[in-house]
């Protein structure tokens, strides 16, 4: 079976990466992947600023592609990675959506470019079927049906799929993602950006039950989710302390999100073959896999608990979590996710290439 080799390019926000990868039958194989994060650029604003993203992706993309093909093909000569390249890569995959439209355009255009010059087919990927398919560089035996929770700062959806590369939405936030519930709560404690990682890191030496905070919708009966209001019950709460710890109100706040997610993803897998009503989804067959994926997913603690959750609770749905470099935005979950359309001859065109910001599953 001949091998599909694909060089990747995500720049839907903060995150300027490219990867290559190669994929045979069912198995991926990562040969480079390189991320160039802008989070220090940003943290002086608090929160990421489309234009200055949009700019240093201008500056920085092309020599992290450069970068990674070098790597992935050491062959090649310093300096001509854009030009011999073409001849070890059979497709080039790019992020068009969803995301910040000013950043999206940066990666595409590099990737018209590239696909232009070397005569190469563009695979056009959804950033969260980037996330889901992040799952299959951790070379686990993945079965069908599944579902995924995808977890990052702009989304937080429970998806369905009977095979690759279709999605159902069967669950949703109305309002925050679970990512920007950490990031918003970490603003409220001043603990700077990405809130992620900050709260989860004083949140270790935090006592979980020191506070209860709401677990938002967690009766609603359907598979939606809404993280605002919890973030403003922190707002309240925190400016009306006074000498709490701050590292009990993170693993209180922390434990509330991780509550939150575990119990709509615990009624999606009991609901199974009756996924949704509100999504119209069921099947005949009960789900197989549960795949974790996003940004949030790099939690320690969310990635415990739902092991613990499946293991305990569903010993028969097989847990897959991606490794921890793949949950975070990067390029190799994107050449994944293309891997499987390229599979399906789902090409497009350089010149019929447009970013959708808001391109849902
Ligand atoms: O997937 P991602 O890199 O970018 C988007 O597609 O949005 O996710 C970024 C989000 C941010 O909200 C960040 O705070 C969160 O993921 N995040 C975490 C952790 N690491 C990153 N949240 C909780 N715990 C972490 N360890
Ligand atoms: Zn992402």
């Amino acid at each position: 079976m001949k091998a599909i080799r694909i060089l990747a390019i995500e720049s839907s926000c903060d995150e300027g990466a490219a990867a290559v990868i190669e994929g045979r039958g069912e198995q991926l194989t990562v040969l480079s992947n390189v991320v160039y994060s802008q989070i220090k650029l940003h943290q002086k604003y608090g929160g990421v600023v489309p234009e200055v993203a949009a700019r240093e992706h201008s500056e920085t993309l092309l020599p992290t592609v450069a970068a990674a093909l070098r790597q992935a093909y050491p062959k090649i000569k310093k300096g001509r990675e854009l030009i011999d390249g073409g001849k070890y890569i059979d497709c080039i995959a790019v992020t068009t959506g969803p995301g910040l439209s000013v950043a999206l355009r940066m990666g595409m255009e590099v990737a018209k470019t590239i696909s232009y010059v070397w005569g190469k087919p563009v695979v056009s990927v959804n950033h969260l079927a980037g996330h889901i398919y992040a799952n299959w560089l951790s070379k686990n035996k993945i079965t069908f049906p599944l579902i995924c929770l995808i977890v990052s700062g702009g989304h937080t959806e429970l998806v369905y799929m009977k095979e690759h590369s279709q999605y159902k939405k069967i669950g949703w936030t109305i309002d925050d993602a679970a990512g920007e519930a950490f990031d918003k709560g970490a603003k409220v404690l001043d603990l700077g950006y990405p809130g992620g990682p900050a709260i989860a890191s004083i949140a270790k030496n935090g006592n979980k039950k020191a506070h209860h905070f709401p677990r938002p919708m967690i009766n609603s009966g359907d598979l939606q989710f809404s993280f605002s209001g919890l973030k403003t019950a922190l707002l309240y709460f925190w400016r009306d302390q006074k000498g709490i710890s701050k590292s009990d109100v993170a693993a209180s706040y922390q434990e509330a999100i991780v509550d939150t997610l575990l119990q709509k993803t615990t009624q999606a897998l009991k609901q199974s073959p009756h996924l949704s009503l509100r999504a119209k989804v069921r099947d005949k067959q009960k789900v197989k896999t549960l795949l974790l994926g996003g940004g949030v997913a790099a939690n320690k603690e969310l990635r415990e608990r739902l092991a613990e959750l499946v293991k305990n609770d569903f010993p028969k749905v097989n847990y897959v979590q991606p490794d921890l470099p793949f949950t975070t935005d990067n390029a190799a979950m994107i050449g994944a996710a293309a891997y499987f359309q390229s599979r399906r001859g789902k090409y497009t065109p350089w010149r019929k290439l447009d970013a959708d910001p808001n391109w849902s599953l």
